[in-house]
């Protein structure tokens, strides 16, 4: 069965009756552009054929109740106690990001619901029965949380006639993501959910939120992206992602600008000065991969997506020596595409685990994918799962 139709059956068997509607919206790979979000910088994420579907309907009370496919049982709260259940700046108040009172998967729904009402408090809303499945796969940093978050955002959206446009839906789901859940994430992924075109990649402007469709020319250019989910499961509600940011925020009040995106590759030399070498590191980090994405878009207008390949491996190389987020088996994973021939390739996403990406001729798609299952095996790792993407839509209504 497909996960659209896991939700529809899910709702009924939670409410005994069809749901309203189905809304989907995707999860994303990042082309380029990895850490320099929350730096108010560039990122060229796009959308995958892989999404999550919410299947909807109102009540005639005002609660709201959610379940899903990871759910044990469903979560239901009245409204009006959202608030009280996800205190503004939950995140900021408490940075040690205590549990929130939910579970966590039904954090990423009720805070949306809680996030709308702070965007478009004067509207009128009903209680609403939600039943959420998806075929994004959870931990391999392709944005599974982005596309729980936009799927429901679009169908509350809906139901509560709000309105609202997609880049303040995907404010929305940065807020849930934030407060609601307590991740210290950027806006990227939830950008690349709700932003998604087929074919293109998307250039977002992380200080503006300024956006631009790239053609990526990879289907024309008989390219394909393959994704290596290496199985090893991070999280960013922990550790070393908060901890990256500080670093750039340690950096950049060191440079006296008010974020990272104000430094250019001339400012490296006085920041080698002023800063000791792990916090200049991750300072080199963001500022030169902003430079790679600006480089990457450019490269893909004028020469094609078979000129980006440089651009991507420096990438991957910057993650790994300099902002240090590569794990061994994203390394090999790289490695042993570029070994057999890929154009080019980096872990996507947050580090510490999940996915990295392969721009690979069609016709070696299945070669590259066996050689790098055989690299795993041979260091003693566990079998990747590798499959191919392609640049897809952003949300929509399914049924
Ligand atoms: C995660 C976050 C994003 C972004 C990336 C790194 O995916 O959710 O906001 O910071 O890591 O580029």
């Amino acid at each position: 069965m497909s996960a659209l139709d896991d939700a529809r059956t899910l709702f009924t068997r939670l409410t005994g009756r069809d749901p309203e509607g189905v809304w989907s919206a995707p999860g994303r790979v990042n082309l380029i552009g990895e850490h320099t979000d929350y730096n108010e910088g560039f990122v060229l994420p796009f959308a995958i054929p892989h999404r999550t579907f919410a299947a909807a309907g109102a009540r005639d009370d005002h609660r709201i109740r959610v379940t899903s496919t990871f759910a044990t049982e469903p979560v239901e709260v009245a409204l009006a106690e959202l608030d009280a259940l996800f205190p503004t700046h939950r995140q900021a108040q408490d940075p040690s990001g205590s549990e929130p009172a939910v579970p966590e998967w039904s954090a990423y729904v009720l805070g949306v619901a809680w996030a709308l009402q702070l965007a478009a408090p004067d509207a009128a809303r009903r209680g609403v029965d939600i039943a959420i499945a998806s075929d994004v796969p959870v931990g391999a940093g392709l944005s599974s949380s982005a596309a729980i978050e936009g799927a429901v955002a679009s169908a509350l959206n809906d139901l509560w006639s709000l309105g609202l446009d997609p880049v303040t839906l995907a404010q929305v789901g940065r807020r849930a993501e934030n407060e609601a859940v307590g991740a210290p994430t950027g806006i990227m992924d939830q950008m690349a959910s709700m932003l998604g075109r087929a074919d293109a990649a998307t250039f977002i402007d992380c200080r503006s939120l300024d956006t631009e469709s790239v053609p990526t020319g990879f289907t024309a250019e008989g390219l394909e992206v393959l994704v290596i989910d290496t199985r090893v499961s991070h999280s960013h509600s922990t550790g070393g992602y908060r901890e990256r940011r500080d670093a750039c925020e340690r950096g950049a009040a060191l440079l006296g600008i008010p974020s990272l995106r104000d430094a250019s590759e001339a400012d490296l030399p006085r920041a080698a000065e002023l800063m000791d070498d792990v916090t200049f590191r991750r300072v080199r980090h963001v500022i030169t991969e902003n430079q790679r994405v600006l480089d990457t878009v450019r490269v893909l207008g004028a020469d094609g997506p078979r000129a980006i390949g440089d651009l991507l491996v420096a990438s991957h190389a910057s993650m790994r020596d300099d902002f240090e987020i590569s794990v061994p088996e994203l390394d090999l994973a790289v490695q042993t595409a570029l070994e057999q021939g890929a154009v080019g390739a980096r872990m996507t996403g947050g580090g510490f685990g999940g996915a990295a990406i392969a721009l690979v001729e069609r016709d070696g798609v299945d070669r590259i994918a066996d050689a790098v299952t055989r690299a795993f095996a041979d260091a003693g790792f566990g079998a990747p799962h590798v499959f191919t993407v392609h640049p897809s839509d952003g949300p929509r209504r399914d049924a």
